[in-house]
Parts: C-alpha cells; structure tokens; sequence
C-alpha cells in the first residue's frame, strides 16, 4: 500500500542514483539545532567588544605587569605600567597600556622585558615597542603587536579593557 507521499525502497534507490548512503546523508532535515548561530543583531556584522575590568591602577606596578585575557580567554593579553606617559596611557599618571601577547609573526607569545619597555618573541626575535603603541621594531612580523584599548574610572582606580587596536594572531575578526 502506497500513497503519493510515500517512497518505496526500489523508488528511493532510482532517485538516489542508487547509492542510498550518499543520498540519506543528504537528507536531514534542516532544523534549527543545525541551523547557522545568528548574531544577535542581525543588522549589525560584527559585535562589540566587552568591557572587562582589568585591574585596579595602583595595583599595578612598573616592575610587575599583569596578565589578563581579552577579548576571550583564548587571547592572552598583558597590562604594563611604563612608568612615564605615553599617548593612550591611561590610568592617574597616563602611562597604563596593554597589548595582546601573540607575536604577529606566527603567534608565538611574546614576554615582556621591562628594562627595554618591549615584547620580544622567542621563536623568531620579533620585537614589539610598549611605548610606542605596539610598533614592531625588528624581526619577523610585519604587522604591530594588537594594542588592547584601556578606559580607566577615577572615581573606582578600575582599569577595563574596552577593545583592540588590530587584528590579534590566527584570527579573522578579533569578535566573531
Ligand atoms: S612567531 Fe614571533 S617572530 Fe616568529
């Protein structure tokens, strides 16, 4: 007994061009389990960055930088305090900044020297001036370290991490 809904073994087999496996791998049905995460606003293509507290600034001290993840826990950043003020400082003596600790050579992570204020990578000896925004100063990389933008709130001492200044390593957009 058949109706034209139905689709007997010998018919599905002639439809599929015999092969039943390709075929019923090719029918699921679309859900909206498998269907494509949507942004939340579908207006928009990309997202914004989180605010993240990152510290308070009198915790921070020349000699000892703080590590902190940004914009996600798979970005490794680093907060300095340099000790003079720089453009983008912030913080009471405008000298805070922070930056993403991927080389962007091939995304080794870079250390932090404070004698010399750079980030200098292991592997291929890129080196990554702190007090100029990043700027890459020799080496491997062609690209400047990502600078993590930094707001600071007087009236808590809190500084937040409000978004990036390039594109961290082996990613295509830093939010997707
Ligand atoms: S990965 Fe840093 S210089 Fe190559």
């Amino acid at each position: 007994m058949s109706d034209s809904t139905t689709i007997n073994r010998r018919g599905f087999l002639k439809l599929s061009g015999g092969s039943g496996v390709a075929a019923a791998a090719t029918l699921v049905p679309f859900t909206s389990a498998n269907a494509q995460t949507s942004p939340a606003d579908p207006s928009k293509t990309t997202l914004d960055y989180p605010s993240k507290a990152v510290t308070a600034a009198q915790k921070l001290t020349v000699e000892a930088p703080l590590s902190f993840s940004y914009p996600d826990e798979r970005s490794p950043c680093t907060a300095i305090k340099l000790g003079s003020p720089v453009p983008g400082g912030v913080g009471p003596d405008r000298d805070i900044v922070a930056y993403s600790t991927l080389c962007t050579h091939m995304g080794c992570p870079t250390i932090y020297d404070n004698n010399t204020k750079t980030f200098k990578c292991p592997c291929h000896f890129s080196e990554f001036d702190a007090e100029k925004a990043g700027q890459m100063i020799c080496g491997q990389a062609t690209e400047n370290l990502p600078r993590v933008l930094l707001r600071y709130d007087e009236a808590t001492d809190t500084v937040s991490a409000v978004g990036v200044d390039g594109l961290i390593y082996g990613r295509q957009a830093n939010i997707i």
